[in-house]
C-alpha cells in the first residue's frame, strides 16, 4: 500500500469563469483528497489544481477584451480560485502555469527530451484547431468542423517546428498498459487507450512558430512551447517549488490525474511519453471521467446553463450540489442532471441519513441511555456493518465513487428499517432492548459520518458532533421552493 496519495485536477484555461461541468471534475479530486487525508493524514496527501495560461486561445481572448495575456489570465485566474474557495475545495495549492518556476521546469522538461534525441527539427503542414490547440487531419473532421468544437473550422497552417519522437514509445506504452491495466481507470476507457496506441502513433510538432504567448523553446528561442508540453508538466512541477521541500520525493510517482475524457489522449498516452523521455517515472494513475448534460444539453453560454456552482451551494448547500453529481451516474460515464435531481438528492438525505441521526439523538435523550460504545454493539450487527464499510473502501480505492455511495445509502436503509422494526419509542420495549438498538445504531451512524465525510465534508462535521454531543439538529433542513 502507497503511504502518500496525490491528486490533480487538469488545470483549466481560465476562460470565462468555472461552471458545475467543471467543477464536476474538481468534485471528485476533492472527494479522494478528502479520502485520502483521512487515511493517510494530511501530511501524507496532496492536492493540486490550477489554471493553464499560454497559447494563442487566451491571447485571443485577451486581445478581445483589450487587455495584455498577463493582464488577463491574472484576472481570470484569480476568478477561478474564488469559485472554487466558494464551494469549498480543499486543494493544497493551485498551480500558475505562468508562475516562472513552472516555466522553467517546462524548459528544462523539454531541454531533457531534445538533448537524448526525442525532439528533432521540421516542419508542419496541415489543419489546426486554434479552441483545441491541436492539430487534426481530414479524417477527424466532422462535418469540416473540429470534432470537440462543432462551430469552429480547422485551418490549414504550415510552419517549422519541432517535433516529439511519440511513435517511438509504443510499445513502451502497450508494456505499461499490459503491466498496470489499471493504469487508465475505468476499465472501459484503459480499453480505449490501449486500443488508440495499438492502432500506431504520430510524432507530434510540440513547438510552435507563430504563438508568441508562451514559454521560449530554450533550445531555438523564436519559438514557444506547445501548450499541452508546457501544461502538462504542471503536475510534476509544482512538486519541486522551494516551499514543497521534498515533496517530489514524496509525490511523484504517486501522482492520480483526474481527467475528462476529452482529454484523455494527452494524459493517458502524450505524458507518460513525455515523463520517460525525460527520464521520469510515469504516474499512478489516468482517472478518466464522462461530461454531463443539463436537462440533455450541453453546458454552455449558448445554452444559457453555464451555472456558476456557488448558486447552488447558496441554496442547497456545497455538499449537496457535489453529493448529488457524484451519486448520480458512474464516474467514466456520460450522464444528465437538472435541478429536480437535485432536489430529489437532497430529500434523499434528508431522509435517510438526517431522519437516522436526528431519531437516533432525540431517543437517546428521551430513554436516557448510553450510547456509541462500539464494545456493546451486537456481534452480528457489527460485522454487517464493517463488512459493508469494507465494500465502501473497495469501491473508493479504485475511485467508484458511485458505488461507494450507493454502499452508504445501503447502510442507511438498512439503520431505517431496523428502527422501524426495533420500535425503540415504544413504552413496553425492556430498556435492554431500547439500549442495545440505540447502541448499535449509533455506532453505525458514526461510521456513516465517517463514510460520508469525503463527499459531505460539512454535513459530516455536523453530524459527528451532534452525535457526540447528543444534540438534537435538523441535518437537511427543509428548503422552501419560491415557486410555492
Ligand atoms: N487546459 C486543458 C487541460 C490541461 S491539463 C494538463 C483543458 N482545460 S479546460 O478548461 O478546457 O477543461 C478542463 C476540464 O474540464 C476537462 O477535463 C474537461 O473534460 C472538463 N469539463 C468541461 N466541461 C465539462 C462537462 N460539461 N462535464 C464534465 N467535465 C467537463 O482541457
Amino acid at each position: 500500500m502507497n503511504k502518500n496519495f496525490y491528486v490533480t485536477t487538469p488545470i483549466f484555461y481560465p476562460t470565462g469563469v468555472p461552471h458545475i461541468g467543471t467543477a464536476y471534475n474538481v468534485f471528485i479530486a476533492d472527494t479522494l483528497a478528502r479520502y485520502y487525508r483521512q487515511k493517510l493524514g494530511k501530511e501524507n496527501t496532496f492536492f493540486l489544481t490550477g489554471t493553464d495560461e499560454h497559447g494563442a486561445n487566451i491571447a485571443k481572448a485577451a486581445e478581445a477584451q483589450g487587455k495584455t495575456p498577463q493582464e488577463y489570465v491574472d484576472e481570470y485566474a484569480a476568478k477561478y480560485q474564488e469559485v472554487w474557495q466558494g464551494v469549498n475545495l480543499s486543494h493544497d495549492y493551485f498551480i500558475r502555469t505562468t508562475d516562472p518556476r513552472h516555466e522553467k521546469f517546462a524548459q528544462e522538461l523539454i531541454q531533457k527530451s531534445f538533448d537524448n534525441g526525442d525532439i528533432y527539427e521540421g516542419s508542419y503542414e496541415g489543419l489546426y484547431c486554434e479552441s483545441c490547440e491541436a492539430y487534426y487531419t481530414e479524417a477527424d473532421l466532422v462535418d469540416g468542423k473540429c470534432p470537440n468544437h462543432p462551430t469552429k473550422t480547422p485551418v490549414f497552417t504550415k510552419e517549422k517546428n519541432y517535433y516529439f519522437k511519440l511513435s517511438k514509445y509504443q510499445d513502451f506504452l502497450l508494456n505499461l498498459y499490459a503491466e498496470r491495466p489499471d493504469f487508465v481507470q475505468p476499465a472501459k476507457w484503459a480499453a480505449y487507450v490501449r486500443g488508440l496506441v495499438e492502432a500506431g502513433l504520430q510524432d507530434i510538432p510540440v513547438t510552435r512558430a507563430n504563438v508568441k504567448w508562451g514559454v521560449p523553446v530554450p533550445f531555438d528561442p523564436e519559438q514557444t512551447i506547445y501548450v499541452w508540453y508546457d501544461a502538462l508538466p504542471n503536475y510534476l512541477s509544482t512538486l519541486t517549488f522551494p516551499e514543497f521541500q521534498g515533496y517530489e520525493e514524496k509525490f511523484w510517482p504517486v501522482a492520480n490525474h483526474v481527467v475528462g475524457k476529452d482529454i484523455i489522449k494527452f494524459h493517458a498516452i502524450l505524458w507518460p511519453a513525455m515523463l520517460k523521455s525525460a527520464g521520469y517515472e510515469v504516474p499512478q494513475h489516468v482517472l478518466v471521467h464522462g461530461f454531463f448534460t443539463i436537462n440533455g444539453q450541453k453546458i454552455g453560454k449558448s445554452n444559457n446553463n453555464a451555472i456558476d456552482p456557488r448558486d447552488l451551494a447558496a441554496k442547497y448547500g456545497n455538499d449537496v450540489v457535489r453529493y448529488a453529481l457524484l451519486s448520480e451516474f458512474q464516474v467514466g460515464n456520460d450522464g444528465d442532471f437538472n435541478i429536480d435531481r437535485l432536489k430529489v438528492k437532497y430529500e434523499e438525505l434528508a431522509n435517510s441519513w438526517g431522519n437516522l441521526l436526528a431519531r437516533v439523538v432525540h431517543l437517546a435523550n428521551n430513554k436516557e441511555v448510553e450510547i456509541s460504545n462500539t464494545a456493546n454493539v451486537e456481534p452480528e450487527f457489527l460485522t454487517k456493518l464493517e463488512d459493508l464499510a469494507a465494500k465502501y473502501t473497495q469501491h473508493i480505492e479504485v475511485k467508484e465513487l458511485f458505488e461507494a455511495l450507493q454502499t452508504v445509502g445501503q447502510i442507511t436503509e438498512w439503520a431505517n428499517k431496523y428502527i422501524d422494526e426495533q420500535k425503540p419509542w415504544e413504552k413496553d420495549k425492556s430498556p435492554e432492548d431500547v439500549a442495545l438498538a440505540l447502541n448499535n445504531l449509533s455506532v453505525l451512524l458514526a461510521k456513516v459520518n465517517e463514510l460520508y465525510a469525503p463527499f459531505l465534508p460539512e454535513s459530516a462535521a455536523k453530524a459527528t458532533e451532534a452525535l457526540q454531543k447528543r444534540e438534537k439538529i435538523i441535518l437537511f433542513p427543509k428548503i422552501e421552493d419560491e415557486a410555492k
